[in-house]
């Protein structure tokens, strides 16, 4: 009767869990610290809806770093002589597919492709910064060389913002903090510079349009005053002491200030720039709390709440999801690095990317693509809080697929004439309007997406409810990939394109078919659609299990996967070929092994991809796609040399760092990181134990709250 006591005692003491990861002491060991303002990113602080980019003094002092939202939208003036009318007269391109002409929508009426393609465009919602004066009240031409000792520190934990440095030998501090569950920042200035009047805030407002694809590192211009107007109202009811109302176009923009007592005045009537003073003169703090939005709140948060708001909200997701510790035991030098990435990461990615849609690809930082963003990205951005659990983030963007579906079936069914199913576009807005464009219309990897998003929540909550919640985009996601696939009376099989695009936008669209990446991908997709259908208790739609089953082949060339089936043998020596996305090395690694899949061949495949493709032309998500095809095959060393790699580079502040092929910021490779890292270090199914993905000598891998990846 004792033995099995003892026994279950002593088991418990030598398999007792290791204390928790000291989760405080990794994040603080990597608050990012300046003394400069950076030449091409800000400090950011931000919900994941909302973000403000600071330069050294906390704000936007020197350097106009955007205010951001997912919901600040605008749209230009139609062409002369365009209407909205026009938006939906709009028509493209008709192309053969197998013997029935389809519409996409490019090379159509030039005015109004560009017009749709440019908007409607995000706008940066405005600076605020600090105004210096002389002691007989003139305003000074200050520049960031006037400053001295000057110190900036962002606190992870608390996601506030500290910026201190010295005026004329005199010590001002900077403490600015976003709120959480609303779009306020909270501004609170200390210096004995206030006490005798010679410090005060500034608030401006840049027009912005779609004239150009990428607008950075700054975004908005401040010399158009002309063409866009303010309005400032100081008689509001409530807490808010100053409402400008800013208008571009049809677009309005509304700033809520409220906080310690202050003036504020226009400048000059032909500018949008408002200086406020306190009105205390007495006091060395001045405290504001400033709003942004698309309509007047009745009233808005104090500073005070602000700070609660951030440091609750920032605790909480530090504490309550998932946690990666590769740093505490590890001899590797490079422990420390990557787990500076993985914090730092973890930041920017609640800040940005935590929104209420998919975010673009320079989340709330800079615009890229005017602002919108790319669906089949969205894997990358935002499928990492699925492992991390951060699922109360992964709602807010992942109902897309209902909210979108009603476009997306008239996309596949009236537009482009499929007897059934919803299309998923790519370069989107808010409307769940798709730009017209060649790739954007032809590029098909974003379609299974859904159907993995499904999966994880599914595999989080199994639950009827998931199932239901889930079965219409799964239905009809599953209904157009079977449509899509035509049936090769020649080879019996069913192929995939043309027209289409891979995932590496390099093929000739008009003659491509059965691109490897994207047969696998649709053979896992329909996998997951018919097991939703088992689950539900539904019947199985007969036309995914043929189409599934009946997919050609992988492509395959003397032992090796090939990028798609009429590429030429040598396509490995072709610079056509090798300079874009690697996704033939995700066939195992990125996607988990799917039907028919030969290990062998994707593993000389994948180590044939490390040894061809160019690399100093890869870019961003590539670097964690390569690291996963490496971790699968159990060349774990090599996994970390990709997620280290001296091209896929983090700054200072984390922010990731465009390289040769796209501004920076770039966000995938961030959320790509992430994902990598929680695969790497909590498993995939099949895996076992901790940090499979890690090299077993000089890293000691802890991961708490994950989950594992398919
Ligand atoms: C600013 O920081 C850099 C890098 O940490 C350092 O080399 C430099 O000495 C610092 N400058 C001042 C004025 O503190
Ligand atoms: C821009 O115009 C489109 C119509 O083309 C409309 O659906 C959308 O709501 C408008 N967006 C904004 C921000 O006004
Ligand atoms: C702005 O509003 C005017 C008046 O309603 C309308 O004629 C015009 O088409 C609108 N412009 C855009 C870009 O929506
Ligand atoms: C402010 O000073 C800088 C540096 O001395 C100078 O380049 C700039 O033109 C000045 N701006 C104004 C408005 O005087
Ligand atoms: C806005 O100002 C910039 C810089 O002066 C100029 O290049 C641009 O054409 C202006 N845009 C409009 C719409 O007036
Ligand atoms: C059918 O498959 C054969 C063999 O792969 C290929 O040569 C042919 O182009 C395909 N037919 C069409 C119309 O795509
Ligand atoms: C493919 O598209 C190109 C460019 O639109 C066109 O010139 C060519 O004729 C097309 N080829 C086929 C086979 O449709
Ligand atoms: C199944 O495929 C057949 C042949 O392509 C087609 O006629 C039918 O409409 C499809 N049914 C569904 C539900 O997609
Ligand atoms: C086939 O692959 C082997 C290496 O696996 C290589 O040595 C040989 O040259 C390849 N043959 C052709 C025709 O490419
Ligand atoms: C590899 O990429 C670089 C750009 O990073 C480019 O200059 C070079 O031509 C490419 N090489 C090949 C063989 O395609
Ligand atoms: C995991 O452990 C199981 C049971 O011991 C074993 O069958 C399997 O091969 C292991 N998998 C890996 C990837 O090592």
């Amino acid at each position: 009767m004792w033995a099995p006591l003892i026994a279950s005692i002593y088991a418990c003491v030598v398999h007792a869990s290791p204390p928790p990861i000291d989760r405080q002491a990794i994040v603080g060991r990597y608050n990012p610290t300046r003394n400069a303002s950076s030449q091409t990113t800000p400090m950011q602080i931000g919900s994941g809806n909302f973000a403000f980019g600071a330069d050294i003094t906390g704000l936007q002092t020197f350097q106009p770093w955007a205010i951001m939202s997912t919901w600040g939208w605008k749209n230009d003036s139609f062409p002369p002589g365009k209407t909205l009318a026009d938006v939906y007269d709009y028509t493209g391109i008709s192309l053969d597919n197998h013997g029935r002409l389809v519409e996409y929508m490019f090379n159509g009426e030039a005015t109004m492709q560009t017009w749709m393609i440019s908007n409607p465009n995000r706008v940066n919602l405005g600076a605020v910064g600090l105004v210096f004066f002389s002691d007989s009240g003139a305003v000074l031409n200050v520049t960031e060389s006037d400053l001295t000792s000057v110190e900036q520190e962002l606190d992870l934990w608390t996601g506030i913002l500290t910026s201190k440095f010295m005026f004329d030998g005199v010590p001002i501090q900077v403490e600015t903090i976003s709120a959480q569950s609303v779009d306020s920042i909270g501004i609170t200035i200390s210096s004995p510079l206030l006490s005798i009047g010679r410090l005060g805030v500034f608030v401006d407002f840049p027009w912005n349009d779609g004239s150009k694809k990428f607008s950075d590192p700054f975004v908005g211009f401040w010399q158009n005053a002309s063409i866009h107007t303010t309005t400032l109202d100081t008689s509001k009811q409530g807490n808010i002491d100053a409402e400008i109302a800013h208008t571009l176009v049809n677009n309005t923009f509304i700033t809520s200030i409220s906080g310690d007592p202050f003036t504020i005045a226009r400048d000059s009537p032909d500018a949008h720039r408002y200086t406020l003073r306190p009105a205390a003169k007495s006091s060395s703090t001045f405290a504001l709390s400033t709003t942004w939005g698309l309509s007047a709140p009745k009233s808005v948060l104090s500073p005070a709440a602000i700070s609660l708001s951030s440091s609750k909200t920032w605790e909480q997701y530090w504490t309550s999801s998932g946690f990666v510790d590769v740093f505490t035991g590890s001899t590797d030098p490079r422990a420390d690095e990557l787990q500076r990435r993985i914090i730092l990461s973890r930041y920017l990615m609640r800040a940005n990317e935590a929104g209420d849609f998919p975010p673009q690809e320079s989340g709330l930082v800079n615009d890229g693509w005017y602002g919108k963003f790319h669906l089949e990205m969205f894997f990358w951005h935002c499928q990492h809080w699925a492992l991390w659990n951060n699922w109360d983030l992964l709602f807010r963007s992942s109902t897309i697929y209902d909210r979108f579906l009603a476009t997306s079936i008239a996309r596949a069914q009236v537009q482009q004439g499929w007897p059934t199913g919803a299309r998923w576009g790519k370069m989107s807005d808010p409307s769940g309007r798709s730009a017209p464009g060649q790739i954007n219309e032809l590029l098909i990897w974003q379609q299974p997406h859904p159907l993995v998003f499904a999966n994880y929540e599914y595999r989080a909550f199994p639950t009827t409810a998931t199932l239901q919640k889930w079965a219409p985009v799964v239905r009809n996601t599953a209904d157009w990939m079977a449509t899509f696939a035509w049936f090769n009376a020649t080879t019996g099989f069913y192929d995939l394109g043309p027209p289409m695009y891979q995932v590496a936008e390099d093929n000739i669209f008009n003659n491509t078919y059965n691109p490897s990446f994207e047969l696998a991908y649709w053979r896992l997709g329909l996998g997951i659609a018919e097991e939703w259908m088992e689950r539900l208790g539904e019947e199985v739609p007969s036309n995914w299990t043929i189409v599934k089953d009946g997919l050609a082949k992988l492509p395959v060339n003397n032992g090796t996967y090939k990028v798609f089936e009429d590429v030429n043998d040598d396509f490995w020596t072709d610079p056509t070929y090798i300079n874009d996305h690697p996704a033939l090395a995700g066939l195992h690694g990125w996607l988990p092994p799917t039907e028919g899949l030969d290990l062998e061949t994707a593993r000389l495949t994948t180590e044939k991809v490390w040894a061809s493709w160019n690399v100093s032309n890869v870019w961003g998500w590539d670097f964690p796609l390569l690291a996963m095809s490496a971790a699968r095959i159990g060349e774990q060393e090599k996994a970390l040399e990709w997620l280290l790699h001296p091209l896929f580079e983090f700054d200072d502040v984390g922010m990731p760092v465009g390289g040769v092929r796209v501004p920076t910021p770039y966000f995938p490779g961030s959320g790509g990181l992430l994902y990598a890292i929680a695969m790497m270090a909590n498993g995939w199914d099949g895996s076992n134990g901790t940090g499979p993905g890690f090299p077993a000598e000089g890293w000691n891998v802890r991961a708490e709250g994950l989950s594992k990846a398919m």
